[in-house]
């Protein structure tokens, strides 16, 4: 049995995972507003990701004979500058969720939850390939500047993605 101190920040990181799910989806409106839709294509996709990160959680705490408690999820922001700052908030974001995941790993650590540390093992390698991603399309999209050709072509490339992982 999970302790319940490991049970609440597990219940909080669901939500912080839904919190992400509900930020991207609000900047995939903001692009899709401005006919960018490979760009809001992604974030939908990315939202669906994180959907999925908090349900991986959800799942585990219930396998564990936990009690799953959801909360309120906070608004997100709907305006942002531009796109480059949009890409810029997305990627402090899974800076502070790499952050996140850290501290409840540690917390797994001092709780001696050795099936917990097991399973946030993952959550700790997804991180890097989160920020990564993120901080890729922030380098793109200063490279890009002002040129509306290059940023349709980035457009079209995040638009062929086709999977939520
Ligand atoms: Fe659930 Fe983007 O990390």
């Amino acid at each position: 049995m999970v302790s319940q101190i490991l049970q609440d920040a597990i219940n909080d990181q669901i939500n912080n995972e839904f919190y992400a799910s509900y930020l991207y989806l609000s900047m995939s409106v903001y692009c899709e507003k401005r006919n960018l839709s490979g760009l809001a294509g992604w974030l939908k996709m990315q939202s669906a990701e994180e959907t999925g990160h908090g349900m991986k959680l959800f799942d585990f705490l219930m396998d564990c004979d936990g009690t799953v408690v959801l909360k309120g999820i906070a608004q997100p922001p709907t305006q942002f500058d531009s796109i480059l700052s949009l890409f810029e908030q997305a990627c402090e974001h899974e800076k502070k969720v790499t952050t996140l995941i850290n501290e409840l790993y540690e917390l797994a650590i001092q709780e001696k939850a050795f099936a917990v540390q097991t399973h946030l093992q993952w959550f700790v390698t997804e991180q890097v390939e989160e920020e990564k991603t993120s901080s890729d399309i922030v380098a793109k999209l200063k490279l890009i500047g002002d040129d509306v050709a290059s940023l349709l072509a980035l457009d079209r490339e995040l638009g062929s993605r086709t999977s939520a992982e």
